[in-house]
């Protein structure tokens, strides 16, 4: 049966939507991976063109892994094995995006989107954690990975499907090693920080 590597490779597409370069291309005319962190999602977006372009790009990355893994729910209901597949195709068409030279994103919108699919309680914890720890830190590279681990952790320990405990565990790690630069600069101290606007200057 050919019909589960065909979606798959569609789901890889899908996930290889470069929102982030697009939209930077398409209204300021530069490739936001040019800039900041040279990251490609919605935090360097925001970094660079404000809070409504990263809240554009979150929503866009969200859907790119909410929507494949919803359909593999539906049409492979019967296979762990596909829907799991079908949520690593799109992270990894978002971390290695076919439309964008292969240099994508750090997957947290796109891991969080096949999170909803997945559990919608587990995916309101997990952006519940995120949040209070982007206020406390104003650092969203440290928020995203703790709360993603903390999250792929409880599935790994919980579930009684091992494609999934295997599968989130596998997740959180790509989402871990697409952060290395952001952990370099972490334990070095000077990774960037969210400017929330309180000391522009007039
Ligand atoms: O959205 C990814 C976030 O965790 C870090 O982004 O641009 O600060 O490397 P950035």
């Amino acid at each position: 049966n050919i019909w589960p590597i065909i979606w798959l490779i569609l789901a890889y597409c899908i996930g290889s939507f470069p929102t982030g370069v697009l939209y930077s291309r398409t209204r300021h005319d530069i490739d936001v991976r040019s800039l900041g962190s040279g990251g490609s999602g919605a935090t360097n977006v925001g970094r660079n063109f404000g809070f409504r372009a990263a809240v554009m790009v979150t929503i866009v990355d969200v859907l790119k892994g909410l929507i494949p893994v919803l359909i593999a729910k539906n049409i492979f209901s019967e296979s762990p094995l596909i829907i799991m597949a079908t949520a690593l195709a799109c992270v990894i068409g978002h971390s290695y995006p076919l439309w964008a030279g292969f240099r994508g994103g750090k997957i947290v919108a796109t891991s969080i989107g096949v999170l909803v699919a997945f559990n919608i309680y587990l995916a309101l914890v997990l952006v519940l954690i995120l949040g209070i720890l982007i206020f406390l830190t104003s650092t969203v590279s440290l928020s995203s990975m703790t709360s993603y681990s903390i999250i792929a952790l409880y599935i790994a320990i919980t579930n009684p499907e091992p494609v999934y405990k295997v599968g989130f565990i596998l997740i959180a790690l790509l989402l871990l090693y697409r952060h290395r630069t952001n952990i370099q600069r972490l334990l070095k101290g000077n990774e960037s920080r969210i400017n929330w606007g309180l000391n522009k200057p007039n």
